[in-house]
């Protein structure tokens, strides 16, 4: 299994345009691109990641320098997309700053999984999500689908109704400094399906998933469409009650132990032929 970007670039048999980069003593980025685009029709896939939002600007950049047309990007994973509010005072959106400058480009973008659907009025995204591909490689069982958080619901919402099973929204409730756990309906007996946009450190399905095994749930599985498995994660996750986690292939994650990956390069192969 690889990396989506070079994954899907092998199977769709189009040019792939070679760039070189290297980053000068003084830090700065160079890019060039090493094939002619002139005349064609270019498409970028590419994720945003912690830093690489410049190195997006000058490949543009190269691309229209060059008489090509840059008619779409597809972004697999959307970086940045977390803050998409203020929470603190005196925070930066940087989901809507990436959003805006991405904006500013005047090119269609795709995305899969966006985090937040408030990043929408910043850039009118083709949103689309990796999560039904996911869907197809789970085993028949009764699910109970689960939403860890209310900012979830729609994204589970949708796996519910692929799966005709029943949704069940996970709700903390603060008593003074107790937290308690319910969930909006009934999972005992059921298999609890978490579903979630993203595994960053872990916490979050591992909560998810002892609540609703405490809730009677007969065993857990987690579906995420972006495995960025921080840190320990991964040594959590094993640790952890979970039975089966499946991720995509839109970051370069390593299947083992629980985690299965799935390759979603059809999905995006789809994105580069439909406009
Ligand atoms: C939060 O709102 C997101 O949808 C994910 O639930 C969260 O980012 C996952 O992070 P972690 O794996 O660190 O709990």
């Amino acid at each position: 299994m690889k990396y989506l970007l070079s994954e899907s670039v092998r199977h769709f048999s189009l040019p792939n345009i070679r760039v070189e980069r290297k980053i000068f003593a003084d830090g700065e980025f160079y890019l060039r691109l090493l094939d002619d685009v002139k005349n064609k029709d270019v498409t970028i896939i590419s994720n945003i990641l912690a830093s690489n939002i410049l190195e997006l600007f000058l490949l543009v950049d190269a691309v229209r320098r060059a008489e090509g047309t840059v008619v779409r990007m597809i972004i697999p994973y959307l970086g940045y997309a977390r803050q998409d509010k203020i929470f603190l005072p005196g925070e930066a959106v940087s989901g809507a700053v990436v959003c805006s400058l991405l904006r500013q480009l005047n090119i269609p973008v795709v995305a899969y999984d966006v985090h937040s659907s408030e990043l929408f009025q910043y850039l009118p995204f083709d949103h689309k999500s990796v999560l039904p591909c996911l869907v197809k490689r789970l085993p028949k069982k009764k699910y109970a689908v689960i939403a860890p958080d209310h900012g979830g619901v729609e994204r589970a919402r949708m796996v519910a109704a692929l799966l005709k099973a029943p949704l069940q929204v996970m709700e903390k409730k603060r008593e003074g400094y107790s937290v308690s756990i319910t969930f909006t309906g009934k999972i005992s007996g059921k298999t609890a399906l978490i579903v979630d946009d993203m595994i960053s450190g872990g916490a979050t399905v591992i909560k998810a998933a002892k609540a609703a095994l405490s809730h009677g749930a007969k065993e857990v599985i987690a579906i995420a469409a972006h495995g960025l498995f921080l840190s320990d994660a991964r040594k959590k996750l094993e640790k952890s009650p979970i039975s089966r986690i499946l991720v995509s292939n839109t970051l370069p994650v390593k299947a083992g132990g629980k985690i299965e990956v799935v390759d979603v390069s059809e999905l995006v192969e789809k994105s580069v032929f439909t406009r």
